[in-house]
């Protein structure tokens, strides 16, 4: 075992800490380098403080109502005043794996109420602090207990949601890349992305959007992810799932959870899914999430729970209450659940309606018929427009419009008020109309 003479010798003594105007500073802290801001985060400040009224927000990563503004569902008031109304709430610690009733419901919306995974009792979950918190516990799981060999590396999209290869390399993990996206039909690079899979070492770990590719909004359909599940079963490869957006994609929970509850009924030696209640149930702030791992094996799986209770102890101790309220009061009453179900079709179905809306405009300007069809045929709240760097520069400088370098849109910013004014501004940029109406 190192001795803390040896684990303290890359830390530099006094003599060395950086000096201050020619004064030797006495922080141990001192040599702390100035981490980059982060590019979301960056937008959304400067989106703030430009003063144009016409100014749009399409960088915003949570949706927006048709004026611009939060949406608390109203499912969500409903049930957060039931809980208000519960006279023996307490602020107890939740057990360490989380709320007993919210962990057995987010089971059955992941795999559905009637798979052998949960009757044979072969996952293992954890509540986690959202998407976020359940994709590092994994990675941190992973990291842990995944066999030593070449095949150790987790393979990311090209392009990857924006927080992935953050998020696993702070676990320690290695990483690499499965194609995509091709840039020129704006669609999946699904050639090239199977050849991949069949050509990276046996036992990779692989991370999958469920649904809503983000950043590109482009899916699989069934028959490509049959193709995907049937390659890594023979590859012997570790499916794991990030699941940030069921039911908000199509605002059916079934259809968004089609691809995960495919590879499960494939009896892989094992699966992982991340999943976030944050744009589902607009639970944003709450950190609301869970880890699964599903195994072939009750036995198997008791053990792994173990485990990442461990991990979970040492990270978080127990995770936050009153997100898992929520969404468990919701997930366990079959009329809120129904009016859920409702909620989300409201939230996909203007998404659907912006999308189409902003095609249409952007087509009929100057004759451009389908030059803009990848907007309505990608899905969920990120749009790949193919806006490169200089017009997304242009946009925001000369049309007060916010979208992320690589061109990404999220659809929820756009409105009946602006619609027209982005169509306007995406046609001055490209010289490809946007001033017709609709
Ligand atoms: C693909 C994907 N994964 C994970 C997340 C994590 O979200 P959260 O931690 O808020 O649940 C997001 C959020 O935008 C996402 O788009």
């Amino acid at each position: 075992m190192a001795t803390n003479s040896e684990q303290h010798t890359s830390i530099p003594t006094t003599a060395t800490y950086s000096s201050n105007g020619g004064q030797a500073s006495q922080s141990p802290l001192a040599g702390v380098p100035q981490a980059p801001k982060d590019p979301m985060f960056g937008l959304s400040a400067a989106y703030r403080a430009d003063t144009d009224p016409k100014k749009v927000d399409l960088g915003v990563g949570a949706y927006r109502d048709n004026n611009a503004k939060p949406w608390v569902m109203p499912v969500v008031k409903k049930a957060d005043e039931i809980l208000r109304q519960t006279p023996d709430l307490n602020h107890e610690y939740l057990p360490i794996a989380g709320l007993n009733e919210y962990l057995s419901a987010s089971q059955q919306l992941v795999f559905g109420e009637d798979s052998p995974i949960l009757k044979d009792h072969r996952v293992a979950t954890m509540q986690t602090i959202s998407g976020t918190g359940a994709l590092h516990l994994g990675a941190r799981f992973l990291h842990k207990f995944f066999p030593e060999s070449e095949a150790k590396r987790v393979y990311v999209s090209s392009p990857p949601y924006v927080n992935h290869l953050p998020i696993l390399h702070d676990a320690r993990l290695e990483t690499g890349f499965y194609p995509y996206y091709t840039p020129t039909t704006k669609s999946l690079d699904f050639e090239n992305l199977l050849s991949t899979l069949e050509t990276i070492p046996r036992n990779s770990i692989v991370l999958l959007h469920a649904c809503a590719h983000n950043p590109t909004g482009v899916d699989p359909t069934q028959s490509q992810w049959r193709q995907i599940a049937s390659v890594m079963r023979e590859r012997h490869h570790l499916p794991f799932f990030d699941s940030a957006y069921q039911g908000f994609a199509s605002g059916d929970l079934d259809a968004d959870a089609w691809a995960i509850r495919h590879f499960a009924s494939l009896d892989f030696p094992a699966l992982l899914v991340a999943q976030s209640y944050a744009k589902n149930f607009g639970l944003y702030g709450e950190r609301t999430g869970c880890l699964h791992v599903v195994t072939q094996e009750a036995e198997l799986a008791g053990r792994i729970g173990s485990q990442m209770e461990k991990l979970q102890r040492v990270n978080i101790s127990t995770p936050p209450a009153y997100g898992a309220r929520i969404a468990s009061t919701i997930l366990n009453s079959p009329a809120l659940f129904a009016e859920w179900q409702s909620d989300l079709k409201t939230m996909s179905g203007r998404i659907v309606e912006m999308r189409k809306a902003l095609r249409s405009l952007l087509e009929n300007g100057k004759g451009g018929e389908g030059k803009w069809k990848h907007l309505t045929e990608q899905t969920g709240m990120f749009c790949y427009t193919g806006l490169d760097p200089e017009q997304v520069r242009q946009l925001r400088e000369q049309w007060h419009v916010y979208l992320t370098g690589d061109g990404r849109v999220s659809v929820s910013g756009l409105n009946w008020g602006n619609v027209r004014y982005v169509a306007e501004a995406f046609g001055g940029v490209t010289g490809k109309g946007g001033r017709a109406r609709i």
